[in-house]
């Protein structure tokens, strides 16, 4: 029999589900509860006040939902839009796939704009593709904001800058599940429509509730968008939000008990903290790839997130067995490299709730790992990148100082 148990933490560096806080586990540790009494809205409405902070929107209209990562997507796609609609959608990676994939099911006409993994939105294409379309013929702009598959950032301010240059009134549609709550988000200043959000990542919880936060544009839109919606339907949630009852079915007592020790741990760091805490940890994670001479699979600094990096093995190893032998050997959790980039990359996710010694853990494992699978690397090089970098830039634990 293979015993599972390890001694120790389990190093967990997969780019989500993410390390829980000790406090969001034991305010998720309680009975269930009515979740008509009184209690439960006045819980819903601070969440609901406090998720706007974290998208950085004053006008959006949350929503949480009994549901993950891809019952976002679809609760977004089917509020606003029609099946035959067309919309642009960017495929760089395996979670980008999976989002066309689900577009096209529900029928809507997916002008696919695609980069080679490892690249980002091909924006040039998407500016002449808005310019020429002088009869608002699309109706959508979809795209991944952090393709965690590559660990690739695009640039959604440059998004908004192209509709707005050619007063395109296309929906602006934003995959942020491994943004936001890490990267700089700012749904209002970039004039998203919808963005959206799985609590497994930054957020640190559990896997359960998908965030969905919606326009006023993209509310006007779901007053007459066709498409089939029938668990997901935004109209549901506002008439309950009118009575204050605020579910239109059963939502998950301890989630929201957990959210809001999540919410209350981001606001005790700070926001921008939290923000510039994922920029050192993306960094360092970095200096030690380029020390170890492997290559990050983003190919451009301006790509490069802050959530997870995907590094690129030499082609005498398999990643697989990287991700394997870490977790048989060191009980280190990696991300496996998916679809094209299965066996080629190895990824480490640099998100949630975690600091810079749990980090140098991380890539103190990668390096044996690969040393044990025959890569020439020196033991500490990666680790001493990072951590003269940590060392210089860390800041006073804020409630320490
Ligand atoms: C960017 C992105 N979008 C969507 C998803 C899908 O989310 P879920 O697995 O919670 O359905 C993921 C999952 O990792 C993701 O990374």
């Amino acid at each position: 029999m293979d015993f599972v148990y390890a001694p120790g933490k389990n190093h967990l560096f997969i780019p989500g589900p993410v390390n829980i806080p000790e406090q969001v586990i034991r305010a998720m540790n309680r009975n269930n509860e009515d979740y008509r009494s009184p209690a439960i809205p006045a819980l819903t409405k601070s969440l609901l006040e406090d998720i706007k902070k974290i998208f950085k929107t004053t006008t959006g209209t949350p929503f949480m939902i009994p549901t993950t990562g891809t019952g976002a997507w679809e609760s977004t796609l089917t509020n606003t839009l029609s099946p035959g609609d067309r919309i642009i959608s960017f495929l760089l990676g395996q979670f980008s796939n999976l989002w066309i994939t689900q577009q096209q099911r529900l029928q809507f006409d997916v002008d696919v704009v695609e980069s080679e993994w490892g690249q980002g939105a091909n924006l040039d294409i998407l500016a002449s593709k808005i310019a020429a379309d002088t009869e608002h013929t699309i109706k959508a702009v979809c795209i991944v904001h952090n393709e965690t598959a590559t660990g690739v950032t695009n640039n959604m301010a440059a998004v908004r800058r192209i509709l707005d240059d050619n007063k395109h009134p296309a929906l602006f549609l934003v995959d942020g599940v491994s943004s936001i709550c890490a990267l700089d988000f700012r749904m209002d200043e970039w004039g998203i429509d919808v963005a959206l959000t799985g609590s497994q990542k930054a957020l640190s919880l559990p896997t359960g509730m998908g965030i969905v936060c919606a326009g006023p544009k993209a509310l006007e839109a779901s007053k007459t968008a066709k498409s089939v919606r029938a668990y997901f339907r935004w109209d549901d949630y506002l008439k309950c939000y009118e009575l204050g009852t605020f579910f239109p079915y059963t939502p998950s007592i301890q989630l929201l008990y957990g959210l809001r020790a999540a919410l209350d741990l981001i606001f005790e760091e700070g926001l921008d903290n939290v923000i510039a805490r994922h920029s050192r940890l993306g960094k360092a994670t970095r200096l030690a790839v380029e020390a170890w001479g492997l290559k990050n699979c983003a190919q451009k600094e301006e790509w490069f997130s802050d959530t997870v990096t995907a590094v690129v093995v030499p082609p005498y190893i398999d990643a697989g067995e990287v991700v394997k032998s870490a977790w048989k050997r060191y009980n280190l959790s990696l991300g496996l490299g998916l679809n094209k980039v299965a066996g080629k990359v190895f990824r480490i996710g640099h998100l949630g709730h975690l600091n810079d010694l749990q980090l140098l853990g991380c890539l103190a494992g990668v390096e044996m790992v690969l040393m044990d699978l025959g890569y020439p690397v020196k033991l500490g090089s990666g680790v001493a990148a990072a951590s003269a970098f940590l060392q210089n830039t860390i800041p006073m634990i804020p409630s320490r100082v």
